[in-house]
């Protein structure tokens, strides 16, 4: 018997759900791409939605005070940060607010710095507004991935340089950025006076217990000129569910940022801010099991690509492995994964050709069975 069970062994068939995840790919795919976790949410979730909708009437809905709270104790809790109700914006998703964030503080031909491979809505919030994206490179250092602060510097001091967008935890890569690397980096903001975004929606998938640190909770300076966006999405799994937050301390920043997206930006769905509630009030049990199994997915991941051709550091945060595929000297690596039967993200849509991204958000025999499949394919290739 299988004394060590746990609940987010489950297979689940998401065939009929209209998932991306599983809809991208033919049924022989197994598909590990789109950060979203084949996991259920956990019960205090589906119960606070079942009564919800029990209910029965579904209008106009503004923010729950009890959600307010909620989010008030989990960055007390979790972070040691407090931050006021009315520093609190409710948004339907974070990238809207990442977009909405480059169009309102900077103007056409701004510099927005941006460390990389990234998430891909951090590069293309810049382009698509016609600004003067900078990225800086992100390089492996005592086996990490951090931001070549050089280049930073440099990318920072540009005339026209007016923000950092930062993703931290970073995906993908996983690093989880030290304070003392935060502070770097604020010294840089602040000595060439620019406005931070910083996306910190992986925040809560921070693994062997290391501490996070919200950019805006470094110091005062810092606060006054950050906006940081968080969700419970990512981590409970709720992504469907339209509902992610800002934290603007700069009373004149957040005025700009709520003007900006007057009739533009919808309103938070109602049933995401009952799971919303429902994950910081009772979640703690599940997102904690939820790491420890995450870890035991990453570790042995981390054995089986070991003795491959394939590299990977120790992924500090986040269920999205980042593969250096380079020693396989494939032509087109995604290609190969795929015929192999396993559908990953493509390193080039981050920035990063010779690197793929694979998801391990899912119970272990489907990593297993993936990891078959590339093994299988690559002692085919003679690659193995
Ligand atoms: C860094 C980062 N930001 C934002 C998002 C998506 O945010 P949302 O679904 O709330 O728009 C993702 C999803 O993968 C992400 O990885």
């Amino acid at each position: 018997m299988n004394t060590s069970s746990s609940v987010f062994d489950t297979l689940i068939d998401r065939s009929g759900m209209c998932s991306d995840k599983w809809s991208k790919y033919p049924d022989n795919v197994i598909p590990m791409w789109v950060a979203d976790m084949d996991f259920d949410s956990p019960d205090c979730i589906k119960k606070a939605l079942h009564q919800r909708v029990d209910e029965g009437v579904y209008g106009y809905t503004h923010t729950p005070k009890a959600l307010v709270a909620a989010i008030q104790s989990h960055l007390k809790t979790r972070y040691s940060w407090e931050v006021s109700a009315t520093n609190l914006v409710h948004l339907p998703g974070l990238v809207c607010a990442l977009h909405l964030s480059v169009r309102i503080f900077s103007d056409e031909g701004d510099g927005i710095v941006v460390p990389g491979p990234v998430y891909y809505h951090l590069t293309k919030a810049p382009l698509l507004a016609g600004r003067d994206l900078t990225s800086v490179d992100m390089v492996i250092e005592k086996d990490r991935w951090v931001p070549d602060m050089a280049q930073f510097e440099a990318a920072c001091a540009k005339s026209n340089s007016k923000m950092i967008l930062l993703c931290n935890p970073h995906n993908p890569g996983g690093t989880v950025y030290t304070k003392a690397e935060l502070i770097s980096i604020h010294a840089l903001a602040e000595k060439y006076n620019l406005i931070v975004v910083s996306d910190e929606i992986h925040c809560d998938l921070v693994l062997d217990g290391l501490p996070h640190v919200p950019f805006a909770s470094l110091n005062h300076d810092a606060a006054n000129r950050t906006i940081t966006l968080m969700a419970p999405s990512k981590t409970f799994n709720v992504a469907g569910l339209g509902y992610a937050f800002a934290v603007i301390e700069n009373a004149e920043l957040r005025a700009e940022f709520n003007q900006g997206k007057t009739g533009l930006v919808a309103s938070p769905n109602m049933l995401g801010l009952t799971a919303a509630i429902a994950a910081y009030e009772h979640g703690q049990e599940w997102h904690k099991e939820l790491l420890v199994y995450l870890a035991k997915n990453r570790d042995f991941l981390e054995e089986r690509l070991a003795p491959t051709p394939m590299k990977m550091l120790h992924l500090e945060a986040t269920y999205l492995a980042w593969i250096d595929v380079s020693g396989l000297s494939l032509e087109d690596p995604y290609q190969f994964f795929l015929d192999a039967g396993v559908g990953v993200s493509n390193g080039k849509d981050f920035g990063n050709s010779n690197y793929l991204r694979l998801n391990f958000g899912c119970p272990k025999t489907t990593l297993e069975q993936a990891i078959i499949r590339i093994e299988d394919a690559l002692k085919k290739h003679g690659l193995m």
